[in-house]
């Protein structure tokens, strides 16, 4: 089982700020504080929770883009906190990264063709002017889109595209492994779901193995393998995606799967579901981090920190003192309005991803621009 693990995180920590000092102004962050988690070779691996829990730092983490304050990250057998110089190039050849924004993350003033193209220059340099644009047709082709696309520039483009033109970019260098950032949570529900779907095939067709990232339970629910909940700075569930959806074990998890926006909502609208407002980062609660909030908290969650641990089986894992004593039907039966809403959404996402058909070329008619 070892062997099947390409990705892995132990005891990952990034504290930012100094917070020493009477001169320091900034008090010390702990955006990620104890992560570990071991993401399967060709798997789908979903990291969920709100905004500000720290998935962007953990992210950059997995990527060697920062480096932990403690803990250690390992790629492929390797641990990569220290990767530098020709083994860092191939690192970032074979670890990609899809950015949250497709308008801010391609550059202005560089051809669609150039944009792709630029990754070949550094990770395949031997390859021929004719040869690279050759591969540049491809993978737009790949992406959904046409290579006559090449002499454009971004702002030519849907958001959809330029997040497809994201991904062609992502996939140039041959990863074995593409972290994607909340890649459709800029987009219209509409384009989220081809995507996704988008992502889907390639992951499947390429063999390449996805961590995607997102504050919506809603979006992953049926692309990823696997999904882990973070909350602030730690992870509180973990397991696979539908056991998770069908048995959430922590209240946490409970709350964020009543609490999807109803289809088109705002993520504003489902961060005040969520039973009020996350405490800082900089000054997390003892004990259980999530005691100020949770409905069913005791003495022992204001002191006593829980640990990740086996819970339904030993892949399915809940950092709560008490999830196995908890009656949880009250909170929930509270939301069915909100569970209708998120039925709805869930029926546009199997829509599309079991519809099956919706190949890369019809994928490219139906974009709206
Ligand atoms: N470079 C940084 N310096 C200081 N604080 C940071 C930095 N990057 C992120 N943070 C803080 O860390 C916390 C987690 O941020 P982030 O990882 O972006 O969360 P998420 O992606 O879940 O919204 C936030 O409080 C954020 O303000
Ligand atoms: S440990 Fe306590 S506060 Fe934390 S989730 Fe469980 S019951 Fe709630
Ligand atoms: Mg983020």
């Amino acid at each position: 089982m070892k062997n099947d693990v390409i990705l892995e995180a132990v005891d990952v920590v990034k504290h930012f700020g100094d917070g020493g000092g009477w001169l320091s102004r900034s008090p010390v962050v702990q955006a990620v504080d104890g992560v570990s988690l071991q993401v399967r070779r060709g798997e789908t691996f979903a990291i969920v929770g709100e905004s500000g829990c720290g998935k962007s730092t953990l992210a950059r983490l997995l990527l060697r883009l920062l480096t932990p304050t403690s803990g250690k990250v390992m790629f492929d057998g390797h641990e990569i906190s220290g990767t530098k110089g020709a083994a860092l190039k191939k690192l970032r050849g074979d670890m990609q990264f899809i950015f949250q924004d497709p308008f801010s993350s391609l550059n202005p003033r560089m051809t669609i063709g150039k944009l792709v193209g630029e990754p070949l220059e550094v990770h395949a340099p031997d390859l021929s002017a004719q040869e690279r644009r050759d591969k540049v047709a491809e993978l737009l082709r790949k992406v959904g889109l046409r290579p006559e696309h090449a002499g454009r520039y971004p702002h030519e483009f849907s958001g959809g595209q330029r997040q497809r033109i994201g991904i062609a970019r992502a996939l140039a260098s041959g990863p074995k492994l593409v972290i994607g950032d909340e890649p459709v949570s800029a987009l219209d529900v509409s384009v989220q779901a081809q995507v996704i779907n988008l992502l889907g095939d390639l992951s499947r067709d390429l063999g390449l193995t996805l961590v995607i990232i997102a504050h919506d339970l809603g979006v992953i629910r049926h692309m990823s393998d696997r999904v882990a909940v973070m909350y602030l700075g730690r992870i509180v569930e973990s397991g696979p995606t539908a056991e998770v959806y069908a048995k959430p074990r922590h209240p946490y998890t409970q709350a964020l799967l009543a609490s999807i926006p109803s289809m088109g909502g705002k993520p504003e609208d489902h961060k005040a579901n969520v039973l009020g407002e996350m405490p800082s980062p900089s000054a997390p609660p003892p004990g259980c981090r999530f005691h100020t909030r949770c409905p069913f908290a005791q003495a022992k969650c204001k002191t006593d920190t829980p640990v990740l641990s086996a819970a339904e089986s030993d892949d399915h894992r809940v950092a709560c003192h008490f999830w196995d004593t908890l009656d949880t039907s009250a909170p929930l039966a509270a939301t069915t309005q909100q569970s209708k809403a998120a039925e709805a959404r869930f029926a546009l996402y199997r829509a599309a991803t079991e519809g099956g058909t919706v190949t890369h070329k019809t994928q490219q008619t139906t974009e709206r621009t």
